[in-house]
This record gives structure tokens, C-alpha cells and sequence, in this order.
């Protein structure tokens, strides 16, 4: 494995952007090469079977590009078992941490809220991993299918963004919560509505930076870190690429990255 070769990063659109921009700040000097499948998101209300077939092309993709490592910057995606994505792949796959024990050391009430797609909500991952770790806590899950369309839709002052964000906050701060995760990378994106809807005595959770960490931790592993030089970031897109262009600007505003619209199944 080339320790100069890019690390890749995918999504089933922008929102892995969201975690690009955490491994870029803890990687400056590695390349990365992003790809979201913008003709094809949202990728959580489809079925297993489906989102199994695009996340095989868009590894595919990525590996005729000669990446060394593959970051899963999607919770819909981890949910269906990064072990099972594996393949005869020769680079490491991580997928998208479920900051378990961020939530539990944030929540004093041990009362945890869970904002994702349909898909990921549907799996009870996160619930699962929280109360293998504290049995007492409370768990709310919130699937939220109107997020992804109206952050890929770039209605971020939309009457109709305040109202989803409205309505899915209102059963979680009835239940109390004091601590609620981002299990969607497109959510990030509307933290800072999502916080402000929340209020002050709750804390919003985004898993990106420990999803970097596992992705640091298995490049130092191999010895495939690079410790100098400045890293170029390319983000691709298989629609819409003027769209991903603005959108990119606003998750990384201090990045000069570079645009490609893509066919997955052309691999050069
Ligand atoms: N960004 C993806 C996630 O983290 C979801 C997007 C989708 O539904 O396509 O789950």
C-alpha cells in the first residue's frame, strides 16, 4: 500500500462532507478523494438490498482510484455491517462511530436522543450500543426522512427546514433528553438550528471527529500516516456538481478543494 495514495471518503451525497472536514482538519497533510452519489441520495428510505448494490460501486469506484483507506461517512451505510463491505479489498474500511460513550459522559440524566435516517433508526444500532454500555439509560430514537431532500435541496432558510426541525424535536425534549446525536452526516450541516431548537442544557453530539480517530488509528497502524506536505482534497459527484460545489463552500469553507462530476461505472 502507497503511503502517498488519497484516502477516500463516500456518502449517498454531501453529507460526508461533514466528516471530510474533521479528517482534513486532523490530517492536513494526506489527499483525500470524496465521493457522493447525489444522483441517487437519499439513500435512507431505500431498502437494504439497494443501498448494497451503489456503496459496492462507489468502493469499486474508489479503488480504481488507488485509495488507501475508505471512510464510510455515512451512518445509513455502517448500519448494514462494515465487516460485510469488506470484500477482497486490500485498504481499510471504517464506517461511522455511534459516540456511545461521548453520550453517556455528556448526558447527567442518562437520557439520550437519537436523530438519523429512517434506515439507520429502523436498525436500533445506536440504542443497542448505548444500552450495552449503561443498561439504566433512556433511549428516544427520531427517524427524520425530511432532513437529507431539504439539506441536499440547500433550504436552509426554509419555513419547511424550521418546521421538521420543530416537529422532530418535540417528542425528545418532552422525554427530557440532556444530550442528542447527529447519526446522519448530512445533519451537521443544520446543527446550529438543531441546537438553538434544543436549547442550552442540551448537548449536540456529531461522531465525526471519533469516526476520524478510528480512521488515524488504523492508518498509524499500517504505517500508511504522511507526516508532510499539504494535502489536496478533490470532491466528486455523480450529479448536480455546481450544487455539491456551493455546498461544499459552505461545510469547508477554509478548503480549496477540486470538482469532478462522475460515472461510477466508468472508473477512470
Ligand atoms: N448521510 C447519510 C447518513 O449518514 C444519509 C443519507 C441518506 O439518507 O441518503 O446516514
Amino acid at each position: 500500500m502507497d503511503i502517498h495514495a488519497p484516502i477516500g471518503v463516500l456518502d449517498s451525497g454531501v453529507g460526508g462532507l461533514s466528516v471530510l472536514k474533521c479528517l482534513h482538519r486532523l490530517l492536513p497533510h494526506e489527499d483525500f478523494i470524496y465521493v457522493g452519489d447525489t444522483a441517487r441520495t437519499p439513500y435512507g428510505i431505500r431498502t437494504e438490498k439497494e443501498i448494497r448494490g451503489f456503496v459496492a460501486e462507489m468502493i469499486d469506484w474508489l479503488a480504481a482510484q488507488g485509495v488507501k483507506q475508505v471512510v464510510i461517512a455515512c451512518n445509513t451505510l455502517t448500519m448494514l455491517g462494515v465487516d460485510t463491505l469488506k470484500g477482497e479489498y486490500k485498504f481499510s474500511i471504517v464506517g461511522m462511530s455511534k459516540g456511545e460513550k461521548l453520550l453517556l459522559e455528556a448526558s447527567k440524566k442518562k437520557k439520550i436522543g437519537v436523530l438519523a435516517t429512517p434506515f439507520t433508526i429502523g436498525t436500533e444500532a445506536h440504542k443497542k450500543a448505548i444500552l450495552a454500555v449503561d443498561s439504566e439509560a433512556e433511549v428516544y430514537p427520531m427517524p427524520c426522512p425530511k432532513f437529507v431532500p431539504l439539506i441536499e435541496g440547500e433550504q436552509f432558510d426554509s419555513p419547511q427546514l424550521a418546521a421538521a426541525i420543530a416537529e422532530y424535536a418535540v417528542p425528545l425534549k418532552q422525554a427530557g433528553v440532556d444530550a442528542v446525536i447527529l447519526s446522519c452526516t448530512h445533519f451537521p450541516f443544520i446543527q446550529e438550528q438543531i441546537a438553538a431548537e434544543f436549547g442550552l442544557g442540551v448537548t449536540i453530539i456529531d461522531p465525526a471527529e471519533a469516526t476520524s480517530l478510528e480512521a488515524i488509528a488504523s492508518l498509524r497502524e499500517q504505517g500508511l500516516l504522511r507526516g508532510e506536505g499539504e494535502g489536496r482534497v478533490e470532491v466528486c459527484a455523480t450529479a448536480d456538481i455546481e450544487r455539491v460545489r456551493r455546498l461544499t463552500r459552505r461545510m469547508l469553507p477554509e478548503i480549496d478543494c477540486e470538482f469532478r462530476e462522475i460515472n461510477l461505472r466508468q472508473k477512470k
